[in-house]
């Protein structure tokens, strides 16, 4: 309710509401009138079924004080609640701060727990069947939109089951890239290239996972790989976890292993990043995450 671009709208629904209470008590007021003191009920003109007439009796009282009690309740309600414009309500009460309230009382109930869990060593935590069914809840609500729900991943958003990493896969690796977040940094080399040298250094770069290519166009590009992409991908193609950098030799593709997609990537450079969860979950959750994620990969047979 406090996001008003400007006053005007607060006031303009604040007017509004006010108008619609006064205009609502007017109008019971005006219902309760009926003939004067001793006079006659008039008809109003009406007339149905050759002698059923309409006259200007007041409504009942029971039903026009049910109006007034809910007046009285709307007007209650608006000065106790959000809801007249930018007004927070005498109680400031807000969906906010009920969920911050709720996930306080969850961390209440919850804390001690995780503070335990925190203690143990990750490796043995990812064999721990409570930790990780816990862990995997929190990846649930925090990490399926990019990851994807059981976590294989998707184009740009690394596969987090099996056992090829950008980065590392040891515990504590994989507990930092989900602490302090991660941002590849691949530079695009279209103009410094152009349209045939991407062409020539993608045809090296698909040889290296035995793809067949165009022998001449690979071998060009090979000089170019050592030349521009060496420092970070490896002078054999495998990669470098430190930069993120990922293997290109294994036929696992971040985004995309056709001809196209690996085209684009040298062309257009690309900058995937993964958001830090250090402040937004605490440690001690992402130290279950870190074990669930781990558990992933760890298992020895896919999951049924
Ligand atoms: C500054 C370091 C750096 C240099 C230089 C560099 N790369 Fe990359 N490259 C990366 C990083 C980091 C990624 C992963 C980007 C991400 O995570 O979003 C990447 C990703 C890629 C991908 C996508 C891989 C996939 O799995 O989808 C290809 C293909 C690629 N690089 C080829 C090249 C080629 C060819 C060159 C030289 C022309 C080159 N790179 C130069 C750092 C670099
Ligand atoms: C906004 C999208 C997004 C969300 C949300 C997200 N991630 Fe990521 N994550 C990424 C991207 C993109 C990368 C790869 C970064 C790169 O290209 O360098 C990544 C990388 C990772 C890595 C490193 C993988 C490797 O191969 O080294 C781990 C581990 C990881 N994420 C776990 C998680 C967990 C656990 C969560 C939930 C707390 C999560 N991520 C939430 C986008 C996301």
């Amino acid at each position: 309710m406090a996001d008003f671009t400007s006053e005007f709208w607060s006031w303009f629904i604040i007017a509004g509401a006010a108008l619609g209470i006064v205009s609502m008590f007017a109008l019971n007021r005006w219902m309760s009138g009926g003939p004067k003191e001793g006079g006659k009920p008039k008809t109003m003109g009406h007339v149905w079924d050759e002698d059923l007439q309409e006259l200007n009796n007041p409504l009942p009282r029971w039903w026009l004080n049910m109006f007034y009690i809910t007046l009285v309740f709307g007007i209650g309600y608006l000065a106790l609640y959000p809801g007249l414009g930018s007004f927070a309500g005498l109680l400031k009460w807000s969906e906010v701060g009920e969920y911050n309230k709720e996930v306080e009382a969850a961390d209440k109930k919850y804390g001690p727990l995780y503070e335990k869990y925190l203690q143990e060593d990750l490796r043995a935590l990812a064999g721990n069947r409570e930790a990780v069914k816990t862990g995997e809840r929190l990846f649930v609500n925090y990490c399926t939109t990019c990851h994807g729900s059981d976590a294989g991943g998707g184009p740009g958003f690394p596969n987090l089951r099996d056992r090829d990493w950008l980065y590392g896969g040891d515990p504590q690796t994989v507990k930092a890239s989900i602490m302090n977040g991660r941002i590849g940094v691949m530079p695009g080399w279209g103009a410094a290239l152009g349209q045939e040298g991407v062409f020539n250094v993608a045809e090296y770069v698909l040889s290296l996972s035995g793809r067949g290519t165009n022998v001449n166009a690979a071998a060009s590009g090979r000089e170019k790989f050592q030349q521009l992409c060496v420092a970070c991908h490896g002078a054999d193609g495998k990669g470098n976890p430190a930069l993120g950098a990922p293997n290109l030799t294994d036929g696992i593709w971040l985004y995309g292993g056709s001809q196209r997609a690996v085209m684009e990537s040298i062309e257009k450079g690309r900058q995937g990043r993964m958001p830090a969860h250090r402040d937004f979950l605490g440690e001690a959750k992402v130290h279950l995450l870190a074990a669930y994620v781990l558990s992933l990969s760890a298992e020895k047979s896919p999951k049924p």
